[in-house]
């Protein structure tokens, strides 16, 4: 009997356990995993920016331009932008190879970590997006 107990009590200890480790592939990390490994080079591990990369983090431009995300992250951005009263002129390449779901999930992650603004947003909120986009690709 006590054994029986055991045994139920260790299968739902790994049900448990194996609840937890899918929930460690939610769209939130997917984004944040893209975020490092396609973004953090530039804007920085807590999105802050440096030198000739604006911040993402506590940044008046990313707010704002919260429809432009979608295209800046698929189109690339170029040209002078004024972020936190700071000029930047550079040129950020688009990453095409980012499918609709990809950038779903990293602006549901940026926003969500940085924006105080959080976003909920699916594939086919930015494939409407990327179809209404006033930029062109920036190769
Ligand atoms: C190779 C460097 C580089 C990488 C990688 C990069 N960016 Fe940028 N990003 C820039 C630069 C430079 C600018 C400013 C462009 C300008 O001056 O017009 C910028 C501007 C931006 C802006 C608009 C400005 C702001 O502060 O809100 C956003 C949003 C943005 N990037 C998001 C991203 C995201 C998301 C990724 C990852 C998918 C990414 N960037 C990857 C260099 C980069």
């Amino acid at each position: 009997m006590k054994l029986r107990i055991l045994i139920i009590g260790l299968l739902g200890f790994g049900i448990v356990i194996v609840l937890l480790t899918r929930g460690c592939e939610s769209p939130a990390n997917k984004g944040e995993a893209l975020y490092q490994s396609k973004c953090a080079n530039c804007h920085g591990e807590n999105g802050k920016g440096f030198s000739i990369y604006p911040p993402l983090a506590n940044s008046d431009y990313f707010l704002e331009n919260k429809d432009e995300f979608a295209c800046i992250v698929y189109y690339g951005i170029e040209g002078e932008i004024t972020v936190n009263g700071q000029k930047y002129s550079q040129r950020m390449l688009g990453d095409p190879t980012l499918s609709a779901t990809q950038i779903a999930n990293l602006m549901n992650y940026v926003y969500g970590r940085w924006g105080n603004k959080k976003v909920e947003v699916n594939s086919e909120d930015i494939e409407n997006r990327l179809n209404n986009c006033d930029s062109e690709l920036v190769k």
